[in-house]
Parts: structure tokens; C-alpha cells; sequence
């Protein structure tokens, strides 16, 4: 099949690397036993950018995340993360250089208060390599950010909605510090009250410095927080371009997701 590409997904990566691009995947292929889902995958994720990975359910956004944490068990491929190749490393030693994934089947847990489940998620403070401190979480400054965590700080998660369950993922993850968080589609399957929250709480993020590559069908979603788009297809990338451009283009929304 002939892809439609206004601005080639490789580009960036071919050229000389840019001091602000935290995380790259080169030719990343991934598998589930015997089949192959993930096929030359290249993206790039700058400081400060909101990265949207789009594509109709199966195109292979969630493999894409995973893949890019070491979360299956085979792939091939450059992945690099604030300049160290982490194309071998586990999930944890990703986690541990400022690499967070939100899963989109919110692993809280249960048996723990929003506090604990907080706690369980905390990793010392980072700085960039330039020496300038990242953002620093606490669960203070993170019920600033999700008012309704705040107002439930002893409450199990397993008595939590699923939206609020969605926050105390997301505000776990942010415990850690990260640079880079990978969202795997949080508008999916929440009240749309809590779709409008998430929103704001990625504008906010990016504000406070954290990039975001999140996986997203909902276009409106996507079109209300993001800077560039990359759309899969059959695990391929097979359009590159600034939100804008996606939002304009409906060739390719026609030709590759539901809108
Ligand atoms: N655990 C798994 N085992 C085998 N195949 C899987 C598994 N998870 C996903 N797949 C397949 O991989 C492809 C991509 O899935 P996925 O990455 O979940 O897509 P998306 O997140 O875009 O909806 C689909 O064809 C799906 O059926
Ligand atoms: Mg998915």
C-alpha cells in the first residue's frame, strides 16, 4: 500500500541528533511471539513537546509504547533515550533514567490508599543534562494538579471510579520524576469530564516541562493538547507532521483513522 506522506517520518532522525530530542526510535520492529506488529518504526519525542501516536484501534499504538519501554519480550531496533541506548534495558532501568509509562489498563493498587499507591511510585529528583533541575512531584504539588486525589488521600484505589483511578496512574507515574512519560490512550473509555481534566493535566504537564507522547484514536483529543502527530497503520508509520497539518489533511484522517 502506497503511504501517504507529507513530511517523511525519518527525516529528523536521519540528520545530525538535536540536543533537545529525549527520546528516538530507529527502524524499531517488535513481535508477539511469531507475529511481527512494529514494522521500522521511527519517531522522536523533543523537550517539551506533546507527542500524539494516532491510528485505528489495532494499528499498533500500545506495541509501539511498550516496545519503546522494553516491555516485549522481542524487538529490534535503535531506541534511545536522553542520549543512551536503551534498546536492550528492562522496563525498570528505563524507568529508573526518567522513562514513565501509563499503561491504559491502569495498574493501581487496589489494596492501597492513594497515599501508599503515591509513595510506591516515588523516585529521587533529577536534573537535566544541563545541570538545570527537572520538575520535581510531590503528592502536594500533584493533588494541585488533580483536586479530586487530594480530597481522597486515604481512600483504597480499588474504591476509586475509573477516572479517578486513570489520575492516580497518571500521578504515580509523575512520583518518579520523569522527563518523558508515555501515555497509552487516556481519553479511552473515561466520563468525559475526566477526558476534559486529562487534557488540562497534559497542558499543565508541558508547562512544567515534561514531554508527553501519548497514544490516542480520539482526534479531538489529540487536536486539544498536541504539537506534531504520528499516525500508524499496520504498524507502520505512514504520516509525520505538526497537529495542524493532521487536523487540516483529510486525506489521511479519512484514509487512516475513523474521522
Ligand atoms: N498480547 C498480544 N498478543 C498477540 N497479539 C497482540 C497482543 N497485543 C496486541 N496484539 C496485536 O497487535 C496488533 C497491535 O495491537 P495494539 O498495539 O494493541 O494496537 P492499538 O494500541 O493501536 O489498538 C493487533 O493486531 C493486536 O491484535
Ligand atoms: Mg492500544
Amino acid at each position: 500500500m502506497t503511504a501517504i506522506i507529507a513530511t517523511p517520518a525519518v527525516s529528523a532522525a536521519t540528520s545530525t541528533a538535536h540536543a533537545d530530542v529525549l527520546l528516538q526510535a530507529r527502524g524499531l520492529n517488535a513481535w508477539y511471539g511469531a507475529a511481527q506488529i512494529l514494522f521500522d518504526v521511527d519517531l522522536q519525542v523533543h523537550r517539551g513537546e506533546v507527542v500524539a501516536l494516532m491510528g485505528r484501534n489495532g494499528a499498533g499504538k500500545s506495541t509501539t509504547l511498550k516496545a519503546l519501554m522494553g516491555m516485549l519480550a522481542k524487538r529490534r531496533g535503535a531506541v534511545n533515550f536522553m542520549g543512551r541506548d536503551i534498546s536492550k534495558s528492562e522496563p525498570h532501568q528505563a524507568a529508573a533514567l526518567g522513562l514513565a509509562f501509563v499503561p491504559e489498563d491502569r495498574r493501581i493498587f487496589t489494596d492501597l490508599t492513594v497515599m501508599e499507591n503515591l509513595a510506591v511510585g516515588r523516585q529521587p529528583p533529577r536534573r537535566w543534562p544541563d545541570g538545570s533541575e527537572a520538575p520535581v512531584w510531590t503528592p502536594e504539588r500533584l493533588f494541585k494538579l488533580f483536586p479530586n486525589l487530594g480530597e481522597m488521600p486515604q481512600r483504597p484505589g480499588g474504591r476509586m471510579s475509573g477516572g479517578e483511578q486513570q489520575m492516580l496512574t497518571v500521578a504515580r507515574s509523575l512520583m518518579g520524576n520523569p522527563f518523558v512519560v508515555l501515555l497509552d490512550e487516556p481519553s479511552e473509555g473515561v466520563a468525559p469530564i475526566i477526558v476534559e481534566q486529562m487534557a488540562q493535566t497534559i497542558v499543565e504537564l508541558k508547562s512544567q516541562g515534561v514531554s508527553i507522547l501519548l497514544s490516542e484514536q480520539n482526534m479531538h483529543f489529540a487536536e486539544l493538547v498536541s504539537d506534531r502527530a504520528y499516525v500508524l497503520e499496520k504498524g507502520q508509520i505512514r504520516y509525520s507532521a505538526t497537529m495542524a497539518e493532521l487536523s487540516a489533511n483529510e486525506e489521511v484522517r479519512r484514509a487512516y483513522l475513523s474521522v
